[in-house]
């Protein structure tokens, strides 16, 4: 029923500015307006991961709740997972309006938010609301970097620091587009400095008695193609516990809406797709499968999370997909997954992953 009624809200949202229209859903979902998936999740769909119960693949990507105002309702509409973030120490205003742009012929999105967030304290406050509350299900936290910080590093063991015991999994975004320089984050030497002291804050808390908290490092889709057995011998060197490929794209490449394409900032959707993909192929093959993926870009329907899958995920976000289809798609996928499984014989999702990694990998960029 809540499905029709958003599948009637739709068409009025999309007629809103789209910052504007982000907002009134993340307030909707806050007063409990939201379609609940209360089926249970196919067996088939659950896949342990890190140490972490994931009862389907399919979860929201950054971005959505940067302010961990919504990730009970987030799992409450059948994911398997919720992300919030990406949050840095100190709040800030992000980017000058307007600065979220729809191109609706193609399926996508412009942003140049530049992580508008409320910050650490804010964030810590509502998840540890939920903790207290005894909710359940898997709430990662994305960490970033203050744009005016002095010291970028810190920022992100700030961020371990800070969320350790409200976090079920960390994801350490070095590949926003949209604040300077955090990009070159993704260079090996950068990279073997972050890495270092994110693990070595990590280590200590295991250490101390804590649980181990996985650690997911989100790469843009516009890492060099000859740059990515580099990247990726490092992520295996550090032993990080997931790659999430990918952020959005500085390349504008194929969209029918040229005019939108000229704003500045990442572009997501639908356009995302192949590129992402074939890149999450490519860092499939050069971890040699060692290290579970998270599959994201583009993805809007099942067939596009199952080629996610079958190219190298285990896991698998969306976010511009939910603006253009509405949270049906959530369920909707998740049917076509399980689908998938059993009329191939197959017993579980994780069968699936990396099948066509091969196919994929020689797909251009
Ligand atoms: C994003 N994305 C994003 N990613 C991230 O790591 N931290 C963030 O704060 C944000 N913010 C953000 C805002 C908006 C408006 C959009 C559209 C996207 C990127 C997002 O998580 C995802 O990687 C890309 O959007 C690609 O997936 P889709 O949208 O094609 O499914």
């Amino acid at each position: 029923m809540l499905n029709q009624l958003f599948d009637l809200a739709r068409p009025a949202l999309l007629a809103f500015d789209p910052e504007r229209a982000h907002t009134m859903s993340i307030e909707a979902l806050e007063r409990g307006l939201h379609p609940r998936d209360t089926s249970p999740d196919e067996p088939s769909l659950a896949q342990t991961i890190a140490g972490l119960a994931f009862p389907n693949p399919i979860g929201i990507a950054a971005g959505f709740d940067k302010d961990a105002r919504v990730p009970d309702a987030v799992l409450g509409m059948g994911c398997g997972f919720a992300e919030i973030g990406t949050v840095t120490p100190l709040a800030q205003e992000g980017n000058a309006k307007p600065r979220v742009f729809r191109l609706i012929r193609d399926r996508a999105v412009i942003n140049r938010l530049g992580f508008n967030n409320q910050g650490h304290a804010a964030a810590l406050g509502r998840l540890k609301a939920r903790k207290a509350a005894g909710r359940v299900g898997i709430v990662g936290v994305n960490i970033g970097a203050n744009k005016d910080t002095a010291d970028r590093t810190g920022d992100y063991v700030a961020g371990l620091e800070t969320f350790y015991d409200v976090a079920d999994y960390f994801t350490v975004n070095i590949s926003s587009p949209n604040t300077p320089g955090l990009r070159d984050l993704q260079a090996p030497a950068a990279l073997d400095e972050l890495l270092a002291r994110v693990m070595a804050a990590r280590a200590a808390r295991v250490q101390a008695g804590a649980r181990m908290r996985p650690i997911v490092v989100k790469i843009a889709p516009d890492v060099a193609e000859a740059d990515v057995p580099a990247i990726a011998e490092r992520l295996l060197a550090h032993e990080v516990d997931l790659i999430a490929v990918s952020n959005t794209t500085l390349a504008r490449d194929g969209l029918n809406d040229v005019a939108g394409g000229k704003e500045a900032g990442g572009l997501s959707g639908r356009p995302l797709f192949h590129r992402s993909t074939a890149m999450l192929a490519r860092v499939y093959q050069a971890t040699g499968g060692k290290v579970p993926l998270i599959g994201i870009g583009g993805v809007d329907s099942g067939a596009t999370a199952l080629a996610k899958i079958e190219a190298g995920a285990s896991l698998v976000q969306l976010y511009t997909g939910l603006i253009y289809e509405g949270p049906g798609l959530i369920p909707r996928i998740k049917r076509h997954l399980a689908d998938h499984v059993r009329v191939n014989g197959l017993k579980s999702i994780s069968e699936v992953t990396g099948l066509r990694a091969q196919e994929w990998a020689q797909r251009p960029l």
